[in-house]
């Protein structure tokens, strides 16, 4: 029970078990991962995919042949245990050349040198058979006021996804993009740091198609917003392309915890929409386990993250199947907000018309307490 299988679509960043630990205040705890052992590992452990950055599998300063030495045991091991890439994604951040950003650099020399960076990571998720590449602008920000031109920097990061998207279509990759707001950390302040900022972007771009999100549990808590509503705004504007799965405690520094842990009732409600709301693709865990933990604690965390989802699926079909929450799910009317507030035809004069006694519907209670006491029994395990 609750193990995984790959019909579950689990997929695991490299960075994230390959994730040394090294932090603001300290250096590595443990040691470098293999990406070709992360594979068999996350393998073994039920998941169907393995994403990446660039530089997750070969150096930054790599040449052609180097690249293609490190990407050789990589693609073996995906061939020996049948693990796909779902996803890719570049790091435009870690190198100091990016201390100003990639796409929103204030320096032209390196918006230039981080949109080829990017496209040559594009030819590698295609040919990878990769169907989405996420975008987290990490570094695309400022600390300060008067050092980033806001405005100007939104239009080079539009123009970066017009010349992307319009050279993925050229190569006929049909690749989609996923961009993946974050408030702040390590920048002061992200440009495009919450799910709305992003949706209201990538109405500017020239093919807006070709865009859409990947919301990250802890990037949305970190700004105090509920993340199952950003996934169901997501979804109801056709742009949820991607998730990143993980878990925090409120507003405070990117925890990146194993999913399930931090706010265990935001979980329950990520994976009921996640499950009922109609996305399609990969269950995505973006976390970092944490740097009291070995290689054992590691590969526990990760076998966790699966776990979790899988034990709170169980509860929201339960909760979903209970007669008694479908009884007090109508009782709630949550079934009358989806129609239409005017019948077809229908006028601001037909309102005009209509009598209605305020007072008289003032009186009545919604029962949302009992609906979600409901749910949180579920959650709590005494239903
Ligand atoms: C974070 C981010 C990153 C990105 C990843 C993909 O924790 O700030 O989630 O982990 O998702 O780098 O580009
Ligand atoms: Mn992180
Ligand atoms: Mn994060
Ligand atoms: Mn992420």
């Amino acid at each position: 029970r609750y193990s995984p299988t790959r019909d579950d679509r689990f997929s695991f960043g490299l960075w994230t078990v390959g994730w040394q630990g090294v932090d603001v205040f300290g250096g590595a705890v443990r040691p470098v991962l293999d990406p070709a052992e992360a594979i068999h590992r996350l393998s073994d452990l039920g998941a169907y995919g393995i994403t990446f950055h660039d530089n997750d599998v070969f150096p930054f300063d790599a040449s052609p042949a180097e690249k293609e030495q490190h990407l050789a045991p990589f693609r073996k091991a995906l061939e020996e245990t049948g693990l796909v890439v779902p996803m890719v994604t570049t790091n435009l951040f870690s190198h100091p050349v990016f201390r100003d950003g990639g796409f929103t650099n204030n320096d032209r020399d390196v918006r230039r040198f981080a949109i080829r960076k990017a496209a040559e990571q594009i030819d590698l998720a295609a040919e990878l058979g990769a169907k989405i590449f996420v975008a987290w602008g990490g570094r695309e920000g400022a600390e300060s006021g008067a050092a980033k031109d806001v405005k100007a920097a939104l239009s080079r990061y539009k123009e970066a996804f017009d010349v992307l998207g319009a050279y993925s279509e050229e190569q006929g990759y049909g690749l989609r993009f996923a961009i993946e707001p974050k408030p702040n950390e390590p920048r002061g302040d992200i440009l495009l740091p919450t799910v709305g900022h992003a949706l209201a972007f990538i109405n500017e771009l020239e093919r807006p198609d070709l865009v859409g999100l990947n919301p990250e549990v802890g990037h949305e808590e970190m700004a105090s917003l509920n993340y199952a509503h950003g996934l169901a705004q997501a979804l109801w504007h056709g742009k949820l392309f991607h998730i990143d799965l993980n878990g925090q405690t409120g507003p405070r520094y990117d925890q990146d915890l194993r999913f399930g842990a931090g706010n265990a009732r935001g979980a329950f409600w990520t994976v009921d929409i996640v499950e009922n709301g109609g996305y399609e693709g990969p269950r995505h865990f973006d976390y970092k386990p944490p740097r009291t933990e070995d290689m054992d604690g590691v590969w526990e965390s990760a076998r966790a993250c699966m776990r979790n989802y899988l034990i709170l699926r169980d509860k929201v079909r339960a909760f979903r199947a209970d007669p008694e929450v479908q009884e007090a799910l109508t009782a709630a009317r949550v079934d009358q907000l989806a129609v239409p507030s005017l019948a077809a035809g229908e006028t601001v004069a037909d309102l005009r018309a209509e009598s209605f006694d305020p007072d008289a519907a003032a009186e009545r209670g919604m029962g949302f307490e009992r609906l979600d006491q409901l749910a949180l029994e579920h959650l709590y395990g005494v239903r």
